[in-house]
């Protein structure tokens, strides 16, 4: 959405989930509560975006992500028009602003997975209705959320838990940041030099951990951001539009693969966490994404829930 009043209409101007950052910590906490009761209890908010339409723009391709707004969505009474932007990027055709302009006339909220998280700020700049962050080259919010949603679930609590992030400090890993530090975690992440997460990220990450007691911890070797950690998480490490890269990557991430020596360092009771899709036999051994100890598809399933209370709390 715009910040500015707007110029036509005096409705009011909603909000954005853009960076994840935009949210209190009690408004974080308040968003995984009410995911916990979407996914508790779906009858009671079935019907909650009756009449309600939302425009789906993918620049990159998704699983994950597609379906979990599609259901979603549709689950509450509203309805999706995905527009796929794989092989043409936003702002190609039209100017991003165009594009915003028009879609505030037909829908009630975007849902958009761009490439570059400066074309996501323009179109909220310039569309009147709540633009939702389905991945960018620098956050994916949606996903940090259902992460700890799942992880609260499983440990029953957040505040000093012990989440060690291995491999490139990418999207993923700074909205975990950024969201576990707004929760009181304790987050680690361990990457090689050269792929370290941005240092405004971190920062921001650090200021959030004072207010909560959360900790932001960063490390150049894995086993020491493992050791003792409750939860071991890891991302490809080769993002999408990275390709070309992929050789040179896997060098250098070599040492960050998640597997069964590694996990020997973490608490009796670690879990394994992974955004996906994820490639066994690179950034994580097939026997860790199939062992007891990896819960990434309750992780997978609980972006529904937590989607569901994204678009509850920015749209009904
Ligand atoms: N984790 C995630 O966002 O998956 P997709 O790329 O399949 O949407
Ligand atoms: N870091 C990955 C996440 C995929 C969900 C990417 O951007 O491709």
């Amino acid at each position: 959405m715009a910040t500015t009043t707007a110029s036509t209409t005096t409705i009011p101007l909603q909000t954005d989930l853009l960076t994840g950052m935009e949210w209190s910590a009690p408004q974080v906490r308040e968003l995984l509560h009410l995911a916990a009761d979407v996914k508790a209890r779906p009858d009671r908010y079935r019907g909650a975006l009756a009449g309600r339409f939302l425009a789906l723009i993918f620049e990159k391709p998704s699983l994950r992500t597609r379906v979990t707004f599609e259901v979603g969505i549709a689950s509450l009474g509203g309805s999706a028009t995905f527009l796929d932007h794989t092989l043409s990027h936003l702002g190609e055709r039209e100017s991003v602003a165009d594009v915003a302009h028009s879609l505030e006339r037909w829908t009630h909220g975007i849902v958009a997975r761009l490439f570059h998280q400066t074309a996501l700020e323009e179109l909220a700049q310039n569309a009147r209705i709540p633009v939702i962050n389905a991945l960018t080259d620098r956050y994916h919010p949606c996903q940090a959320f259902a992460d700890f949603f799942t992880l609260e679930e499983h440990f029953g609590g957040l505040r000093g838990l012990k989440v060690a992030y291995v491999g490139d400090g990418n999207n993923v890993c700074h909205s975990l940041l950024s969201v576990g530090a707004r929760l009181g975690a304790n987050v680690r992440v361990a990457s090689p030099v050269g792929y370290e997460p941005d240092s405004a990220v971190v920062s921001d990450a650090r200021r959030a951990a004072r207010d909560t007691r959360g900790k932001v911890e960063l490390f150049e070797s894995p086993n020491d951001a493992v050791t003792g950690a409750q939860v071991i998480y890891t991302d490809v490490w080769t993002s999408m539009g990275q390709e070309a890269e992929s050789a040179k990557r896997a060098e250098a991430f070599a040492a960050c693969q998640v597997n069964e020596e590694m996990f020997s360092l973490a608490a009796p009771d670690a879990v394994f966490l992974h955004c996906l899709p994820a490639h066994r036999g690179m950034e994580v051994t097939e026997a860790i994404m199939d062992s007891p100890r990896s819960i990434v598809f309750d992780q997978a399933e609980n972006r529904l829930h937590m989607q569901k209370a994204i678009l509850l709390t920015l749209l009904s």
